[in-house]
Parts: structure tokens; C-alpha cells; sequence
């Protein structure tokens, strides 16, 4: 399986995957100060909410041998580390990770290490065990031995520490012979489901189809799916779910037609501190994305862009959010996240 990033122990070094050229070139990154970093989230070369969880948490331990070997003051430390909380606003696991590092800081940077460590170990074993429990629920809600999916963006390996999430249910369904096809939406502007989506499957060796975003409610209205699979950045307290610009689109279109609309998630990203949807951030990326292509402006020059890289699907059209503590059934009123906390 691949690996978004690792993290070597003996240079304190996080080498990883530039997500940004896959798959035209697989180019890694070696990273070992917090610029680099914050560099390598806001290139979007390491994303995915997950992944971001444990990229921060190891970031606190290059931010500590970067203060040692620089000679930072505590203050600048904080603000270093700071910093690196805030790279990306709207996926809470990076802020998440960042303080279940910094939690132990104080007790040297070995601790932290070891805490990074289990935060991506905890990562890998939650995918598992809510790709089992998302299957069993699809496959039940559906009446059906086989389903046909659509998912949008990307929630493989790439955007995990390993496994996935929404693709982690995908490949679960496969390797159970669940699977009848998996519609890839191609996630504009930066193409997470085009360009890594559809990496992913075709290395699991999982048949596809990459269709344009706007494709997707059509696909979903005309009967081509049985249910769309996603995942998330942040889930508020009511269920409301932060996820890839594009998202609330499936989610509307799977009311109409009357199929499940599944977020998959680890409970590293429930915020129960938000109450709702209206209180998330949702990151606003620079405009060049949308008004050019590949470098290359393809917009008149006069035009302005609007890039949210994020949005938010009320709870209330959410069939089913699954975590590895359990599924609650948000447009059917059933279970409360804050009963799995
Ligand atoms: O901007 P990105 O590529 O980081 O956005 C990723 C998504 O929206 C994913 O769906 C989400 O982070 C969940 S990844 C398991």
C-alpha cells in the first residue's frame, strides 16, 4: 500500500509523497523545518485531513529539534508550532494532532515522537475498523450483496496515514466482492480525485470511472449509483460535515433520488467544540486555481475567482456518519456523536 509520508527516525526527518505531481512523476519531499512543512500543507503536497493529523503532531518534534539546533527562544517556539496549527484552518486534525504532540511536549522531544507515532498508528487501526462497519451498514441500508459508488476527492492512503476512509469502505466492499463500480469525481480545481483517486484504484487494481464534478448529480439522479461514499474535514457536534467543495451537491441529489449519503471519518475529525456547520472556516484558496488551468490563465484578465476549497453538508441530509466508535444516522435523528466521545 503506499504511504503518504513517513517519518525517519534517525534524521527527524518526515519524508514525503508530493501529492502535487502525482501521477505524472512520484517525487518525495524531505522535510525537516516548520516552513518546509507548512509549505508542503499549503502546496497541498501532504492533505487529507487524516494525514494532516499526523504530519502536525510529528511537525511538533521537527519544531523542537529546529528550536535546539537554531537556538529558539520558548516564545518562538510557540509561535513556530503555531504557525503550523493554522496551515489549513478548515480540517481540525491538523490542529488535533498538533496538540496531542504538543500535549507532551514537556516531556522531551522523545515523547513527542512517540506520541506522532501513535496518532498515525491509531489512524491506520480507526480506517480499518470503520471500513468494516461502513461496509456492513451500506450493504444492509441497501439490501444488496453489491453496490455501485460514487465518492469525490480523495480519502485513500494518499490523504490517511494508510488505508482510507470513504476509499477505505470502497476497497472493504472490493476485496468482499461488494463492489460492482466506483464513480471518481475528478474534484476541482486541483483534481484530488482525478490525479490520486484514481492512482489509488487502479494500484488496488479497482475498476472506475473518473467523471467531471458536475457530472456526479446527474450520475446520482439517473440511477448510476446506489450510494455516495465521502469523507471529511470536520464534523460538528449536530452532524453538519465540512468535506471537499462539491460535496453538498452529492448530498442533495442523494435526498432527491432517495439513496445513502455516507460520511466516513475517524473521530479525530468530530469537533464536538462546534456546535454546527455554521461555525466552521472554510478555507479560501487563491484564486489562480480556478481562473487558470495547469499554470496556463484561462480566464479574462479582468475576471475574479472564488475558490472555497470546502463545504458544509447539513446533518439533516446525512444518512449515515461512521467512525471506528460507531455510526450515528444524522437524517434519521438516530445516535448522537457525543455519545461515541
Ligand atoms: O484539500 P484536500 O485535498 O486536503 O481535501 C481533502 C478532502 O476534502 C477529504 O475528503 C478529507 O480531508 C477527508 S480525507 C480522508
Amino acid at each position: 500500500m503506499v504511504r503518504a509520508f513517513e517519518w525517519l527516525d534517525d534524521s527527524s526527518v518526515l519524508r514525503m509523497l508530493d501529492q502535487t505531481v502525482l501521477p505524472i512523476e512520484e517525487r518525495y519531499l524531505n522535510v525537516n523545518t516548520v516552513d518546509a512543512l507548512v509549505d508542503a500543507i499549503v502546496t497541498l503536497a501532504v492533505r487529507g485531513a487524516p494525514a494532516l493529523g499526523a504530519v502536525g503532531a510529528f511537525g511538533v518534534a521537527i519544531a523542537m529539534r529546529q528550536a535546539e539546533s537554531e537556538g529558539w527562544s520558548e516564545d518562538r517556539l510557540v509561535t513556530e508550532v503555531d504557525h503550523l496549527r493554522q496551515a489549513r484552518p478548515t480540517a481540525v486534525n491538523l490542529s488535533w494532532g498538533v496538540d496531542q504532540a504538543w500535549a507532551v511536549a514537556p516531556q522531551g522531544y522523545d515523547a513527542v515522537v512517540t506520541r506522532a507515532k501513535q496518532v498515525a498508528a491509531e489512524d491506520e487501526a480507526a480506517n480499518r475498523k470503520l471500513s468494516k462497519l461502513g461496509a456492513d451498514w451500506i450493504l444492509a441500508r441497501c439490501q444488496a450483496n453489491a453496490v455501485r459508488v460514487v465518492t469525490h476527492c480523495n480519502t485513500g492512503a494518499l490523504a490517511t496515514t494508510a488505508w482510507g476512509t470513504a476509499y477505505g469502505i470502497i476497497h472493504e466492499l472490493f476485496d468482499r466482492s461488494a463492489l460492482i463500480s466506483v464513480f471518481a469525481d475528478e474534484t476541482r480545481p486541483l483534481l484530488q480525485g482525478a490525479r490520486l483517486t484514481s492512482w489509488e484504484l487502479t494500484q488496488d487494481g479497482i475498476p472506475h470511472v473518473v467523471e467531471a464534478d458536475g457530472a456526479a448529480s446527474s450520475t446520482i439522479l439517473s440511477g448510476k449509483v446506489d450510494v455516495a461514499i465521502i469523507g471529511a474535514d470536520r464534523i460538528a457536534a449536530n452532524g453538519d460535515t465540512a468535506n471537499k467543495i462539491g460535496s453538498v451537491a452529492l448530498a442533495l441529489a442523494c435526498q432527491r433520488r432517495g439513496i445513502p449519503f455516507v460520511v466516513a471519518a475517524p473521530f479525530s475529525t468530530v469537533d464536538l467544540a462546534t456546535e454546527s456547520g455554521n461555525e466552521i472556516e472554510i478555507e479560501q484558496r487563491d484564486e489562480a486555481e480556478v481562473l487558470g488551468f495547469a499554470g496556463v490563465r484561462t480566464t479574462p484578465l479582468s475576471s475574479v475567482g472564488f475558490n472555497p476549497a470546502f463545504d458544509v453538508t447539513p446533518h439533516d441530509l446525512i444518512s449515515a456518519i461512521v467512525t471506528e466508535r460507531g455510526i450515528v444516522e444524522p437524517s434519521a435523528g438516530k445516535g448522537r456523536l457525543s455519545s461515541l466521545a
